[in-house]
């Protein structure tokens, strides 16, 4: 799992990779001209002078300094000149000695007037979303994958299709809105009706505009929390498991209720839940379990709190999984 400081280094050092591999490529593009043409060596090596012209003028002193960079700067502009024309006479193109950056706003570099430009943007989304899908050992699974003709009955749009519609609109709307401060949601269902699938679709939206998502399974969460120490209060350090859940701006703890039962393990979920719901951050719970059994679960401290923080979502229909292999299957055979 990374932090943000490392999705940063991360994206610093895809940065740095572009500007060696322009580099290489400039030094081949280089060497292949040179081999073609031995006029355009002559030529680069004559532009390479350039500085050492420049260095020598001004610890001479003789002459009017200003005039002499300006002939230099003439000089190697007719140069420049020039080697583009053998390039193009050779029929390569103009700019062989100097290939395009990855990005021509900020020269790879990332920034353009001390502000992050959009490609370094980009590069933080890509290398969180890859972390979620990492997270999640799931496919990317978005909006635009999910599909709500699988809760058709008979073909009909009846009563549990259009509540599940509500739900995706519900969902989708949670993901538009979305905020540091925004509150969460309580996902319970039967297996298999797409809770997960709705989760990753409402975090890769938010990833999309600019916020990080981190998604754990319950015992994953519980594992991480007891093999470092769970209280936040001694845990400062910024890298630490608990930073990192509390850092991050929507946690999506799945599958509550499959961890081992246990009181240690029940007051490690009401921390997480206590820590996330308190400082006001979003979380997305998911469960195969009505409220009312969480609350036998789990007591009232820990249903009280996510009664009073979070948007209670049900889903309904049946199992989506024999759905979605059925639909395989019948492809294959119509593609035999
Ligand atoms: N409406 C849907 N459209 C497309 N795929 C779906 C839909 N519902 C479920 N799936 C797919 O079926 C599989 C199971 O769905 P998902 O994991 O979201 O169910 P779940 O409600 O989280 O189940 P569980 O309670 O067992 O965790 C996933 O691969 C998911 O992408
Ligand atoms: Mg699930
Ligand atoms: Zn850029």
């Amino acid at each position: 799992m990374l932090t943000k400081k490392e999705i940063f280094k991360k994206a610093y050092k895809e940065l740095e990779t572009r500007r060696l591999n322009r580099k290489i490529k400039e030094e081949e593009n280089l060497k292949k001209a040179c081999d073609i043409c031995e006029e355009i060596e002559v030529l680069y090596k004559q532009m390479n002078l350039t500085s050492i012209k420049i260095a020598r003028s001004l610890i001479s002193k003789k002459s009017d300094i200003t005039k002499t960079i300006e002939n230099i700067k003439n000089e190697n502009l007719w140069v420049q000149k020039k080697i583009k024309e053998l390039l193009i006479k050779n029929n390569l193109p103009s700019n062989f000695l100097n290939p395009k950056p990855f990005c021509e706003k900020c020269d790879d570099y990332g920034f353009v007037n001390n502000e992050r430009c959009s490609c370094l943007e980009k590069l933080i989304k890509t290398i969180t979303s890859e972390q979620l899908i990492e997270q999640s050992n799931l496919p990317k699974l978005t909006f635009e994958n999910f599909k709500l003709n699988l809760y058709l009955e008979n073909g009909e749009k009846t009563s549990i299709f259009k509540h599940m519609s509500a739900v995706f609109d519900e969902c989708k709307k949670f993901a538009n809105n979305f905020n540091t401060n925004c509150g969460g949601l309580l996902m319970h269902g039967l297996t298999g009706l797409g809770k997960t699938h709705l989760s990753l679709a409402i975090a890769f939206k938010i990833i999309e505009r600019g916020y990080t998502a981190l998604y754990e399974t319950s015992s994953q969460i519980i594992r991480n929390m007891l093999t470092t120490n769970f209280s936040l209060k001694e845990n400062k350090n910024e890298d630490s498991y608990i930073s990192l859940i509390t850092k991050t701006d929507l946690l999506i703890l799945d599958d509550l209720g499959c961890e081992f039962s246990s009181q240690l393990n029940k007051s490690a979920i009401f921390e997480i839940i206590n820590l996330r719901t308190s400082l006001n951050k979003p979380i997305i719970i998911n469960t195969n379990y009505t409220p009312e059994e969480l609350e036998k679960i789990y007591g009232e401290r820990v249903i009280s709190r996510i009664f009073s923080t979070l948007k209670i979502i049900s889903f309904k229909g049946s199992d989506n999984r024999p759905k979605i292999e059925s639909q395989k299957i019948k492809k294959t055979y119509i593609q035999i």
